[in-house]
């Protein structure tokens, strides 16, 4: 994960660079650089940190019109001005920014090493650079197609050569890269965000492709050199998300987005009453036939997947179960064309998501991506595709992808349900259909989750807790905290606490705890009860029924609409966010690019 761009055109390259950068640091922002080319060679500039101190550096001083630039989330070697891209030739001949991974760059280093390639930074990139300089003979294409069989793993890459002022050579295995035509020149990027309001239409690189990008023309290859010819894809009018607006921080914008996210996701697919999904191809024999239902997805996504997966036993006769994509490739899963694979991911770039992805494909299962980004890797290798229509989503934690996750899978389960012989309560798509209001109104917890984060701001431990659904909402909302707020929080199915963690319960250790199903509550209540009488300082989010029973609990946030039990997850997702929100900006968090995290994890 890191993120690319490159422009060449008519025009300097260096604002479009940098704005570009800007908008990818959501992809890695340790350190950045770019490498500017013209007649009279290549310039490189790069600092160690966010985009701003390269700008800072980079000043008014370049005319060039051409050149490429790079955003990193470090793989191989620290984060340093030294380690960051672009990575030049032994005799500078060539710059490269790259994305991914090369996972034999320790055996092609040592031979360079042998042939007397020296290296100056700790990165797998720098053998790309001395590689092409190594094979080049005069032919720019020739050169990248004899150089890239020699390397293993996933790349995006964009290139300079030193004589070639004016042109980008590219190449993509496993990690996304997407060539675009302006007004005034092309550019090469890993995500259209960065040149959003300059291009309309875009050609998405396959794995094994490469590119020559000039001025004017965009050429494609495939892997062994033989010209290709490649359809635009063309972009939505909507350019939303590049800026905060007024608000302080994307991820405050995006919890108020919410509503609106969810307001577009639910009126995409429910059309006069019935569930439409275009984009999923399974016929009612197919669905009447899956025997096993897997959710499968990282992070966030996964918490989503965990939730859905109470609501698919309750609205369907089929068995489900939610793996984290990482560990789903080393489980041997039994699949079959029986099996129905969804892929749950907001970027749809996230590597371990992917490769669950091709080895359900690869078993004849049935695939289904539920993404955010339409024209991502995900959507594109699955067989059935449902995007959740959140727009873009720019702080690292997520807010407004996650809670349309949760809308699509829901929807799903009563689709599934009503097809194959399930329950599908008509009230209770009506009561989805009236969540964007409802989640509103929960905005208005601004106030409380505020109080609450005073409470919390200064603690070192927090755990959360819950049962069935309000766990899964408990794994989230522990995720939200840790990621942004850098306290060490956990989460616990309630009845599992005295199984061994509550021994780390003692006088005023934080607890957060769900109580919103109202058929738990009781059993939840015990469980406060008991860390209560282990001196735990305790934040009960329950409904307004039962808020009266907890007058026990230290702060009670009081969730205000009345929906059903299956449905709590919608709403307490919200002061769950705002209380993480609060508490990471009490503590000076940078909330929106927290620490080692990128928004895309585009590497395994
Ligand atoms: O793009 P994806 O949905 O596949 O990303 C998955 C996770 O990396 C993501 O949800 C991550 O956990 C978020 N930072 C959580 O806020």
């Amino acid at each position: 994960m890191c993120g690319i761009i490159g422009y060449t055109g008519r025009n300097k390259a260096v604002p479009y660079l940098l704005t570009g950068l800007e908008r990818l640091e959501y992809r890695g922002y340790d350190s950045s650089g770019i490498a500017l080319i013209d007649e009279s060679g290549i310039s490189v500039v790069k600092r160690k940190g966010k985009v701003s101190a390269l700008r800072q550096a980079v000043g008014d001083n370049f005319t060039a019109t051409a050149g490429i630039g790079h955003t990193r989330w470090a793989t191989h070697g620290e984060p340093s001005q030294l380690n960051a891209h672009p990575h030049l030739s032994e005799n500078g001949m060539f710059a490269v920014v790259h994305n991914g991974i090369i996972e034999n760059c320790s055996e092609i280093k040592q031979e360079l090493k042998q042939e007397g390639y020296s290296f100056l930074s700790d990165t797998d990139t720098e053998v790309i650079s001395q590689l092409l300089e190594k094979n080049y003979r005069g032919n720019l294409i020739t050169c990248l197609k004899d150089t890239l069989p020699q390397l293993q793993g996933s790349f995006a890459l964009a290139v300079l050569h030193r004589d070639f002022p004016g042109t980008i050579l590219c190449a993509k295995k496993d990690s996304p890269l997407i060539a675009a035509k302006s007004e005034d020149g092309c550019f090469v990027l890993s995500d259209t965000l960065a040149a959003r309001e300059h291009i309309s239409a875009c050609y998405i690189m396959g794995d094994g492709e490469l590119a020559l990008i000039t001025e004017n023309s965009l050429s494609f290859f495939s892997a062994d050199g033989t010209p290709l010819s490649k359809e635009p894809h063309f972009l939505s009018g909507c350019t939303d998300g590049a800026d905060k607006g007024d608000f302080p921080h994307f991820m405050l914008k995006e919890i108020y987005e919410q509503p609106a996210a969810l307001r577009d996701t639910l009126s995409a697919y429910v059309k006069e009453g019935r569930i439409v999904f275009p984009g999923f191809c399974l016929s009612e024999r197919e669905i009447k036939a899956i025997d096993k239902i897997h959710l499968v997805a990282c992070g966030s996504a996964y918490h989503a997947a965990l939730c859905s997966k109470y609501i698919f036993h309750q609205l369907t006769d089929k068995e489900a179960s939610a793996h984290i994509a990482s560990e789903f490739r080393y489980d041997s899963i039994p699949l079959s064309e029986n099996s129905l694979v969804v892929i749950i991911s907001q970027s749809g770039e996230t590597a371990d998501s992917l490769a669950a992805l091709s080895l359900a494909n690869s078993k004849g299962a049935k695939t289904l991506a539920v993404v955010n980004v339409e024209n991502s890797s995900i959507a594109m290798k699955s067989q059935s595709l449902i995007c959740t229509l959140a727009g873009t989503e720019i702080s690292v934690a997520t807010t407004k992808a996650y809670i349309c996750q949760l809308a699509v899978l829901y929807l799903l389960a009563l689709y599934i349900g009503s097809h194959s012989g399930g329950y599908a309560p008509s009230e209770l798509l009506q009561q989805l259909l009236s969540l964007p209001e409802k989640v509103e109104k929960e905005l208005l917890q601004n106030e409380r989750a505020l109080a609450a984060a005073d409470l919390l701001k200064g603690s070192e431990h927090i755990y959360f807790i819950g049962r069935g659904t309000d766990y899964a909402l408990s794994m989230e909302g522990a995720l939200k905290m840790k990621e942004i707020s850098y306290i060490h929080c956990e989460a616990y199915p309630a009845g599992e606490l005295k199984h061994g963690t509550i021994s780390l319960i003692e006088k005023s250790t934080p607890v957060v705890a769900l109580c919103l199903r109202k058929d738990l509550f009781r059993k939840t209540l015990s469980a406060i009860k008991e860390v209560r009488a282990r001196g735990a300082f305790v934040i009960a989010l329950t409904a307004a029924e039962t808020a009266e029973s907890l007058t026990d609990c230290d702060f009670v946030i009081c969730i205000g609409s009345a929906v059903s039990d299956m449905l709590t997850p919608f709403l307490d997702a919200v002061p769950l966010q705002l209380m993480s929100y609060h508490t990471a900006v009490k503590r000076g968090c940078d909330v929106d690019k927290p620490r080692n995290l990128a928004k895309s994890v585009t590497v395994e």
